[in-house]
Formats: structure tokens, C-alpha cells, sequence
């Protein structure tokens, strides 16, 4: 079988990678989808069950910090996108252990834009008709303030005047967010120092199916089946701006296609929320959702010590990707959360299989390892 592409993926078993896979794999079956992946406690190839057989799609166990691997997979697969998304993602295991960020997050990425520079130009074409995806985070940025602490007219956001755009300063300050920083400035410089087609988004939270259950929301969703408390940070006012994660992977889709070269694009929802505030919806929605009296839940919120240098209030402006491209989040917020719950309540065994380590059984099974 030919394909017209030949698409890399990176981080393709996570969460956001598998719906970028996903919809990838179904909308465009003349493209050849590499997922490559180095299946960490994150990575779980059960998201993407449904598209395993699918004969444009493979799938390679992999670390994208083996650079000479990378350059192989290059030539093996004549590939000319990349999306990458491959990351240590979360912030409170940054904190714990910021080796992993630097190694994956930047090095990771070195070793990626080296393999793609290297194979690139050695086509005839050069970089003509290829492109390096980059997706990064808002968390770049650094906090806004909480200038409007009552937010606004619907009781959530906005919780300040100001925004994130495309040319707010960075200014990371968790190990996580300074690792991927670091990653979007080597990205950058690919560009500026050899001519290489890059692109980079910066996106909000995202939130949704296949969660790793460690994030506030599906975390939330697990404890409260389990009658465990839901640990708010500090007093619950930090503000985040939530996606649903299908609407950011057609962002990817949309900018991937028809993005421009070398341009930053923010991508999020216009969607501020308060943590205190998504956790009391979240107990409501499942309460209701599993018949348990109105309240029922609440007294499970408990709160805790705050994450050390907790990032206050993110929103994103992302008015140039809507101008441009014509994108914009389709899914209400109330309505994901509702999908979000009925989707981990409908699947409590894909959670259960994480908690109890059987997830990495699927791979074993699947690929014979
Ligand atoms: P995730 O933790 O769910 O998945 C990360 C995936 O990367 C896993 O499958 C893991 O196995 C793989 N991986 C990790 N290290 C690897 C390595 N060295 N080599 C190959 N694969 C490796 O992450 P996510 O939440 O889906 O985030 C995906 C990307 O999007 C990340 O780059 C993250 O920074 C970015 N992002 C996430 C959010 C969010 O809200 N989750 C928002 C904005 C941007
Ligand atoms: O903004 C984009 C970022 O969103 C991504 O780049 C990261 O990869 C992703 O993990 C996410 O980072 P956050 O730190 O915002 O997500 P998390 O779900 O860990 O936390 C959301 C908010 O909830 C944050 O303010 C911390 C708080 N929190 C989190 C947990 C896990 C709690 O209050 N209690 C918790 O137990």
C-alpha cells in the first residue's frame, strides 16, 4: 500500500496523543500514522484499541531521547511530519524529579529536531513539503494575576483582564514548564539557525477520556467511586482554562494542515474556572450521575498543603488561531464534564486496570514483549 504521507507521532499512547492518533488514523486513511512511543507509566496502548488494526497504522516502542533510533525510524518510515508530543507531563512529578523533564522534555526534543534535520536534508527536496509539530503549554507563560477574583458575569471567568498571547514573555516556573520552554526555544532555533519548517501551539489544560487518572479531574472522578478525598491545593482560588481534549486535537489537525511555518499559535478554551469551583461540579455531576443523594460527596473535598510555586491563573487568548484558521473550541464546558464523568463511570475498568498496573499487560499481549 502507498500512502501520500508519512506521519510521526509522538507520545501517541498518552492522552492527548492518542486522540491526535485517533482522529488522524480515521480521517486520513492515505496517511501512514507512526506512533511511536515510549509506553512510560503514562503511555497506554489500551487508548487506542480501537485503531490498532488499522492498516495505516503502526505502532513502535520507542525513547525519543535514542537519537540514532529516531534517525532510523526517519529513514525506515520516509517520514515528512512530525507531531511531536511525547512528555513528562505533569507538574507535581516535576517537582519530585525535574531529571526526567530536562531529559525527555528537552533532550528528548534535541534528539527528534536532530534526527529530523539529519534525514531531511538528505532528501532531494530538502524541507520542502515536510513539517516539525511542536505542542507545548500555556504553563510557558508563567501566572497571570487575579485581578477580578468574583470572576465574571456567569460566576467564572474571566478572573482578570489580562491574556496570554502568542507574544507573552516566558516566564516558566515549575520544572515542567521550564523544560518545555527550553523544548520550544530549540524548536525555534531549528527554524532560525537551518531553515527547518517548524511550528509551535501553546494550549490550556485539556481535559477528557484517557486521562491518567494523577490529573485534578479524573483523579476527582476516582476518589469519589472510591469514598477518598479530593485534595484541593491550597484554598482552591487558582484559575486554569479548560479544553476538551477532541477540540484541541482538531486544533492540532487544523494547524498541522494549514498552519504557517515558523508561526506560534495559542490554542484554548475561553473557559476560566477556579479549582474549588470544577471540583464541586465534578462531585455534583457524578452524585447525580450515579444516583447518590444531592451532597453526598462534598464532605470528601479536603484541603491541602499548596504545590510548591502554584501558578495563580492561566488564560489563553487564542484570537489568532480563530482569525486565521477559522477554529474554535465546539464543545461547552458543562457538556464535557458531562461526557467526561458518564465516559469514566461507563469505563471504571480502564481505571482499575492503571491503579492495579495491569494496563502494561495489553502491550506484553499485543506485541509479544
Ligand atoms: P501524557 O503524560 O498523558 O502522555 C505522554 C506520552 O508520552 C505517554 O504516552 C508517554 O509514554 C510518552 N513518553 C514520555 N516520555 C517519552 C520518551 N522519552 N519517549 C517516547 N515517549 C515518551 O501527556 P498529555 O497530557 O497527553 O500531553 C501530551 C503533550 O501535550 C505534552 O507534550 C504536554 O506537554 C502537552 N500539553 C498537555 C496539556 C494537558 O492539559 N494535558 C496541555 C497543553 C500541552
Ligand atoms: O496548562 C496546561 C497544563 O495543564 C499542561 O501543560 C500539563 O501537562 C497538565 O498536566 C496541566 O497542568 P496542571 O498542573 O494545571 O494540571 P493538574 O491537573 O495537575 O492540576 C490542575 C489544577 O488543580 C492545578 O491548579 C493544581 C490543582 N490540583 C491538582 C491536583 C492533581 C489540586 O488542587 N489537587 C490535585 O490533587
Amino acid at each position: 500500500m502507498t500512502f501520500s504521507r508519512n506521519i510521526l507521532i509522538t507520545g501517541g499512547a498518552g492522552f492527548i496523543g492518542s486522540h491526535v492518533v485517533r482522529l488522524f488514523v480515521e480521517k486520513y486513511p492515505d496517511y501512514r500514522i507512526v506512533n511511536v512511543d515510549k509506553l512510560t507509566y503514562a503511555g497506554n496502548l489500551e487508548n487506542l484499541r480501537d485503531v490498532a488494526q488499522r492498516p495505516n497504522y503502526i505502532f513502535v516502542k520507542a525513547d525519543i531521547c535514542d537519537h540514532e533510533r529516531m534517525n532510523e525510524l526517519m529513514r525506515r518510515y520516509a517520514v515528512d511530519g512530525i507531531i511531536h508530543l511525547a512528555a513528562e507531563s505533569h507538574v507535581d512529578r516535576s517537582i519530585l524529579d525535574p531529571f526526567a523533564f530536562a531529559r525527555t522534555n528537552v533532550m528528548g526534543t534535541l534528539s527528534l529536531l536532530q534526527a529530523a534535520k539529519v534525514y531531511w536534508e538528505s532528501q532531494p527536496e530538502k524541507y520542502a513539503g515536510k513539517r516539525f509539530y511542536h505542542i507545548s503549554t500555556d504553563e510557558v507563560y508563567g501566572a497571570l494575576e487575579l485581578s477580578r477574583p468574583q470572576g465574571g458575569a456567569d460566576g467564572h471567568g474571566p478572573y482578570g483582564d489580562e491574556l496570554f498571547t502568542e507574544t507573552t514573555r516566558y516566564t516558566p516556573h515549575s520544572p515542567y514548564s521550564a523544560s518545555k520552554a527550553s523544548s520550544d526555544h530549540f524548536v525555534r532555533a531549528f527554524h532560525d539557525t537551518y531553515g527547518m519548517p517548524t511550528i509551535v501551539t501553546n494550549c490550556s489544560n485539556n481535559y477528557g477520556p484517557n486521562q491518567f487518572p494523577e490529573k485534578l479531574i479524573p483523579l476527582c472522578i476516582d476518589n469519589i467511586r472510591h469514598g477518598k478525598p479530593l485534595p484541593v491545593y491550597g484554598k482552591g482560588e487558582n484559575v486554569r482554562d479548560w479544553l476538551y481534549v477532541e477540540d484541541h486535537a482538531r486544533a492540532i489537525d487544523t494547524i498541522f494542515h494549514r498552519g504557517r511555518i515558523a508561526q506560534t499559535y495559542n490554542i484554548g478554551g475561553n473557559n476560566e474556572w477556579r479549582n474549588i469551583d470544577i471540583v464541586e461540579l465534578i462531585v455534583e455531576t457524578v452524585d447525580r450521575l450515579s444516583g447518590n443523594p444531592e451532597g453526598y460527596s462534598e464532605q470528601l473535598i479536603t484541603f491541602v498543603p499548596d504545590r510548591a510555586g502554584h501558578d495563580l491563573r492561566y488564560a489563553i487568548d487564542s484570537s489568532k488561531l480563530h482569525t486565521e484558521l477559522g477554529w474554535a473550541p465546539a464543545v461547552r464546558f458543562e457538556e464535557g464534564i458531562e461526557k467526561t464523568v458518564r465516559w469514566y463511570l461507563d469505563n471504571q475498568e480502564w481505571t482499575d486496570r492503571i491503579t492495579s498496573g495491569q494496563y502494561k499487560e495489553y502491550y506484553r499481549r499485543m506485541y509479544g514483549e
